[in-house]
């Protein structure tokens, strides 16, 4: 059955339960410098022709002190004697518009919007040009939300691009992973397409579709671990948590940043100036607005006692460069700060300066915006055909297949006659556990069941646990003789928010209550083996599955989104080709006595701390970082690198020794652009398709030191591209490696280095050696 003939019909009804409510009251969205105003018109603030920041500053100039300090806060109010409207700094948009924040409101002409998959398989797909495709149709809908007069604010607290660090954190769905390049990629592809940039970037002007905001400023992954504070080494924060942000604001040209509630080495992130000025705005040129986490100003006294009185927490964030706070901490306290002197006049006007400019950027100082840029943007590019499609094609590209003994699948689906039992707590889900957390109103969501059923009329469904995934009582008997009568048992077990999501992270990696046992009960009873179908955001340990005959076929589903239920049916039917890879280390249950606030990336085999992540952990695996099968066999081919030597010149290097060897290296920041340009490699990998089936696949590119040092990554994703390729065909990637960038490692000090030794790519089973020689 093509994709098409099997999508329309559900697509249109879709599409006519949205255009229906079309037609209900239009309400205006909140904008100032009314045109049939004339006292408003003729404030230079209002005039579009001048420079943004001489407009903002021109606002600014006009504000009393209270007005000012009413306006530090997240529910910033109007002030109508200059024809300002309130606003909202918060709303939400993780893998979709969502209600999840007090900015929208699904409440008028639109009552929802697509909800993609959850980021966490999403970015399984390994392609930026999905990504992008994905907010950029976001922001395409949030313009529409807005101007169907249902959003009090643009602005947009995503992407979370914190590394996927412990895979107990009930956050860790909502971020691209543990690899800090894919977290890079990610963030600089969702932030090109939320504001309106082009893919490549660089299209990007002053104006503003909606603002994205990198959080949590920084090294932010765990949740309600008793506020305890984290410890963090240069050498990690240098290669494995800032590079994420690096990429966010310098490549992404992201609008906004949010600094995280916890402390780093001491300091709280919205109380640290090195970090929020010296780093973000000096280092790394952001010319955004910073808001605080919720509620992270407050506990700069209250819990963490870090300032001694409520003023003084106000002091230390607005002198550290945040502008904003999420909270009314400021509203409450904001004054006597002030009478107190402790937060001087300019430190409020540099703040404001940035949030206005922010607010002129989007658009919402020049006038009724339906005349304007994104003012065309209607309700009916909501939910609209395309945007489905691309919930599907994402949920498709991500979903990854981990196990498929003797080619059990894709089932039959020539044969209409064939029975098929569908079990498990996750078998029904609904909106809490498809969508996964942050999200909005799906347009129609269609169930994995239902998915299901229209491959296979002969469907029967047993819910299997009583008390949905913590499965503390089970129907094991009753699922059993359903699961006899069948020919096929797909059983849909996993996480759902229950068990995993913003304050609540797991203290177990095992499937909850008494899963297991009624998949191993099952498994044993069935005519053939069972298909194993997870929902979860982070990694289960599965390995009892993993290793029995009796379970044939195992999928990773993430969070699929609103067309997750059509995605999963058609890779199990065999109209589509799976191919999205595991963007995180699946660890086995006993890494749990790996205290989650231990910070460390990197092993320490003195202690048996046993590290984190594919780029240092040294223990066993239930699954890798980058597994992930398909019904194509691919094969990989190094075509041509362009050199095998790359010359460091001994004349300015500087050495180490380490076990009485003498290593050569350079800094990189030491090294001109044009010299590291000067040293890239170009490297032309060839990749066939050994399937009967086209497929899309993500071709990931490694490099590892073949001398592995102490301190250094087992291998490193260096490059990944996505190819489709037709069934035979063999086709060409190609790769730029940039030893600066690429082959750099951090040393203890924060700092990136290149050194000499010899490299090795790896594709696949292939390896290729380079050197770096002085
Ligand atoms: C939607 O909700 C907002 C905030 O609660 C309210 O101000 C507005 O009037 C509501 N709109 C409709 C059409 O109900
Ligand atoms: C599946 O869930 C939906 C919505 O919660 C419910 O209406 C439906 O009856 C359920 N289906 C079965 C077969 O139980
Ligand atoms: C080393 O010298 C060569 C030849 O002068 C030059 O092309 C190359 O860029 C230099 N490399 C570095 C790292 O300075």
């Amino acid at each position: 059955m093509g994709l098409s003939s099997f999508l329309i019909p559900i697509l249109s009804i879709l599409l006519l339960t949205h255009y229906q409510l079309v037609f209900t009251e239009s309400t205006q969205p909140p904008y100032s410098c009314d045109s049939s105003n004339p006292t408003t018109r003729s404030y230079p603030f209002c005039n579009p022709k001048l420079p943004i920041a001489q407009r903002a500053k021109d606002l600014v100039s006009r504000l009393t002190l209270d007005e000012k300090l009413s306006q530090l806060v997240n529910t910033a109010p109007s002030i109508p004697r200059l024809g300002i409207p309130s606003y909202q700094w918060w709303s939400e948009a993780l893998h979709g518009v969502a209600n999840a924040g007090p900015g929208i409101r699904f409440n008028g002409t639109i009552k929802s919007a697509t909800s993609f998959p959850q980021v966490i398989l999403t970015a399984a797909s390994f392609d930026p040009n999905l990504w992008y495709q994905i907010s950029k149709a976001i922001g395409t809908e949030a313009r529409g939300v807005y101007n169907a007069g249902q959003a009090e604010g643009m602005t947009f607290w995503a992407p979370n691009i914190n590394i996927f660090r412990d895979p107990r954190w009930g956050r860790g769905q909502e971020t691209p992973g543990e690899d800090p390049l894919v977290t890079a990629k990610y963030a600089v592809a969702y932030v090109r397409g939320l504001q309106g940039d082009s893919l490549q970037g660089g299209r990007l002007g002053e104006r503003l579709q909606a603002s994205a905001c990198c959080k949590h400023f920084t090294a932010y992954d765990l949740d309600h671990w008793k506020g305890l504070d984290r410890f963090v080494t240069l050498q990690d924060l240098a290669d494995t948590y800032q590079p994420p942000f690096q990429s966010c604001i310098l490549q992404g040209r992201a609008s906004g940043i949010m600094c995280a509630y916890n402390r780093v080495n001491g300091v709280p992130n919205c109380a640290d100036f090195n970090l929020l000025t010296g780093t973000a705005r000096n280092k790394w040129n952001f010319h955004g607005y910073i808001t605080s986490d919720c509620g992270a100003v407050s506990i700069i006294h209250e819990e963490q006692g870090y300032a001694k009185t409520a003023e003084d927490a106000i002091a230390d964030v607005l002198k550290a460069g945040m502008d904003v706070e999420c909270g009314d901490y400021i509203t409450k306290h904001g004054k006597s700060a002030v009478s107190q002197k402790k937060v001087p006049i300019y430190q409020i006007d540099r703040a404001l300066q940035n949030l206005f400019s922010i607010r002129i950027r989007l658009g919402l100082f020049d006038g009724n915006p339906s005349k304007l840029l994104f003012g065309m943007i209607g309700a009916s590019q909501v939910c609209s055909k395309q945007h489905l499609q691309l919930a599907l094609d994402a949920a498709r590209n991500g979903i990854v297949l981990l196990k498929n003994n003797k080619a059990l699948l894709p089932l039959p689906k020539t044969n209409p006659s064939i029975s098929l039992a569908v079990i498990g707590p996750n078998a029904n889900a609904s909106s809490l556990a498809v969508l996964g957390n942050y999200f909005g109103s799906p347009c129609k969501l269609v169930t994995l069941l239902q998915g299901f059923q229209h491959y296979a009329k002969n469907t029967i469904y047993h819910r299997g646990c009583d008390d949905g995934t913590q499965c503390a009582s089970a129907q094991i008997n009753q699922a059993v003789e359903v699961a006899k009568k069948v020919d096929y048992v797909v059983l849909v077990m996993g996480l759902d928010q229950s068990q995993e999501r913003e304050s609540n992270d797991r203290d177990q990696l095992d499937l909850p209550g008494k899963q297991q046992e009624l998949i191993n009960s099952i498994a044993e009873a069935s005519k053939r083996p069972v298909i194993l179908v997870l929902l979860s955001g982070g990694p289960v340990d599965i390995t009892f599955a993993k290793f029995d005959n009796k379970i044939g076929g195992i999928l990773w589903a993430g969070y699929p989104g609103e067309l997750g239920g059509l995605a999963l049916a058609q890779i199990i039917f065999g109209d589509h080709n799976p191919g999205g890879r595991l963007p995180i280390t699946w660890y086995p249950k006993d890494f749990i006595r790996v205290p989650m606030t231990d910070m460390r990336m990197r092993a320490d085999p003195s202690s048996g701390y046993p590290g984190r992540t594919y780029r240092f952990y040294t223990g066993p695996k239930v699954y890798e970082f980058g597994y992930g099968l398909s019904y194509s066999k691919y094969s990989y081919e190094f075509v041509s690198v362009a050199k095998n030597n790359i010359h460091l010149n001994q004349s300015s290097t500087h050495l180490m020794v380490e076990n009485s060897e003498t290593i050569r290296y350079k800094l990189v920041s030491d090294l001109s652009e044009e010299t590291c340009q000067s040293m890239s490699v170009s490297i032309t990998l060839g990749v066939t398709n050994h399937g009967s089936m086209m497929g899309k696949h993500p071709v990931l590119l490694f490099m590892r030191q073949a001398k592995q040092r102490n301190g250094n990554p087992v291998k490193q994703l260096v490059g990944f591209q996505s190819v489709k390729l037709d069934a035979g065909e063999k086709s060409q990637v190609g790769f730029e490696i940039s030893p600066c960038e690429h082959l750099s490692t951090a040393n203890e000090a924060g700092l990136k280095v290149v050194e000499e030794g010899s490299y090795i790519l790896i594709a696949g089973e292939e390896e290729y050696p380079l050197n770096i020689i002085t």
